[in-house]
C-alpha cells in the first residue's frame, strides 16, 4: 500500500493591493494530509480531524479537486484522503485552498508526479470554487509554489513566481469569528472610480518591483489597498484599531488576509514582526473576542512531503 503524508501550508491573499492576483505561503500553520493509494478505486474521504467538514467527496474541497484530476488521469487504482485540518476554515488564511491542494499534490506524488506545479492548481480551483463559489487561484498559488505568486490569468492558467526578501515576515492575527468568502466578495462594489484604479495598480506594479528588488521602504509605500479594504474592514472588528497599532509597532503595512477575518502584517526582520504581534494582541486583549496570532517567515518552499 502506498501513501504520502503531506503539510499543506497557510496563505494570505491579495496582500493588500493585488486582489484575487497575489498572495504569500506562510510557514508555520498549515493542515496535514494524508493521501492512499488502493486498489479500489474512486476517491473516498476516510478521516477528518480537527472540524466537521463534510465526508461526501463531491461536498467537500479536498474531494472535488482530487475527483477532478481522477476523472481526467483515469489511473487504474482509487485514493484515500485523511484530513488533519489545523487552519480553521473561514479564517482568511487559505483554509480550503491547503485542502483543496493536499488532495491534488498527494495524489500526483504516488502517481509518480505526472503533473506540474500550474496543472496541479488548475485542479485545485475546482476544490476552491466550491467554497468561495468563485474560480481564484490566490490562495492556491502560493501554496504550491511557495513564496510570493502572482495569477496572471486564470482561463488559461498562468502563474507567475515573485523573489521573497530574505528579511521579510508575516504577523498574523485571526479572530474568533468566522468570515465566508463567498459572502465577503458579495459586498464588493461592481465598479471601482477609475482614480481608485490608478492608484491600485500603481501599487501592484510597485509592490512586485520591491519584491524583486528586496526594496522594503518601496513595499511599505505598496502596501496599500483604496478598492476592498473599505467594504471589507466593516466584516472585522477592531480592523482599524489593529491596523494603527501595527503601523506604529513599525510594521511595513497592515491589510486584511484574504476575505478575512484574519489581518496580516508584513515587517523587516523577526524582531520588529514579534513586536507588531504584541501590538496587535493589545488591542484585541480589550475585548472579549477570542483570538490568536502567529509570527511565520515567508514560506518559499510550499507544499512539501513530511
Ligand atoms: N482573493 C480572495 C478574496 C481570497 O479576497 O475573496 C479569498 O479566498
Amino acid at each position: 500500500m502506498k501513501e504520502v503524508k503531506i503539510f499543506s501550508p497557510a496563505t494570505v491573499a491579495n496582500v493588500a493591493c493585488g486582489f484575487d492576483v497575489l498572495g504569500f505561503c506562510l510557514d508555520t500553520i498549515g493542515d496535514e494530509m494524508l493521501i492512499r493509494q488502493t486498489d479500489k478505486k474512486g476517491v473516498r474521504i476516510t478521516t477528518i480531524d480537527g472540524y466537521e467538514l463534510p465526508y461526501e467527496t463531491e461536498s467537500n474541497v479536498a474531494g472535488v479537486s482530487a475527483l477532478a484530476m481522477y476523472n481526467d488521469l483515469k489511473p487504474n487504482c482509487g485514493f484515500e484522503i485523511e484530513i488533519y485540518k489545523k487552519i480553521k476554515p473561514g479564517s482568511g488564511i487559505g483554509s480550503s485552498s491547503a485542502s483543496a491542494a493536499g488532495s491534488v499534490y498527494g495524489m500526483n506524488v504516488l502517481l509518480g508526479n505526472p503533473l506540474n506545479k500550474t496543472q496541479l492548481t488548475n485542479y485545485a480551483m475546482k476544490g476552491e470554487a466550491l467554497a468561495s463559489q468563485s474560480e481564484h487561484a490566490d490562495n492556491l498559488a502560493p501554496a504550491i509554489f511557495g513564496g510570493f505568486t502572482l495569477v496572471k490569468s486564470t482561463d488559461p492558467l498562468q502563474i507567475i513566481e515573485l523573489p521573497t526578501p530574505s528579511e521579510l515576515y508575516a504577523t498574523l492575527i485571526h479572530p474568533q469569528i468566522e468570515i465566508k468568502t463567498s459572502e465577503s466578495r458579495a459586498i464588493l462594489p461592481n465598479d471601482i472610480p477609475l482614480k481608485n484604479a490608478i492608484t491600485q495598480w500603481a501599487n501592484v506594479g510597485s509592490l512586485i518591483h520591491g519584491l524583486h528588488t528586496s526594496d522594503y521602504n518601496l513595499i511599505k509605500e505598496a502596501l496599500n489597498d483604496v478598492v476592498i479594504e473599505p467594504q471589507r474592514k466593516q466584516l472585522i472588528p477592531h480592523f482599524d484599531d489593529v491596523k494603527s497599532a501595527a503601523i506604529e509597532a513599525k510594521a511595513l503595512g497592515c491589510n486584511i488576509s484574504g476575505s478575512g477575518p484574519s489581518i496580516f502584517a508584513l515587517s523587516k526582520g523577526e524582531d520588529v514582526a514579534k513586536a507588531v504581534e504584541k501590538a496587535m494582541r493589545g488591542v484585541y486583549s480589550e475585548t472579549d473576542i477570542a483570538f490568536e496570532t502567529y509570527v511565520s517567515k515567508i514560506n518559499t518552499e510550499g507544499i512539501k512531503i513530511l
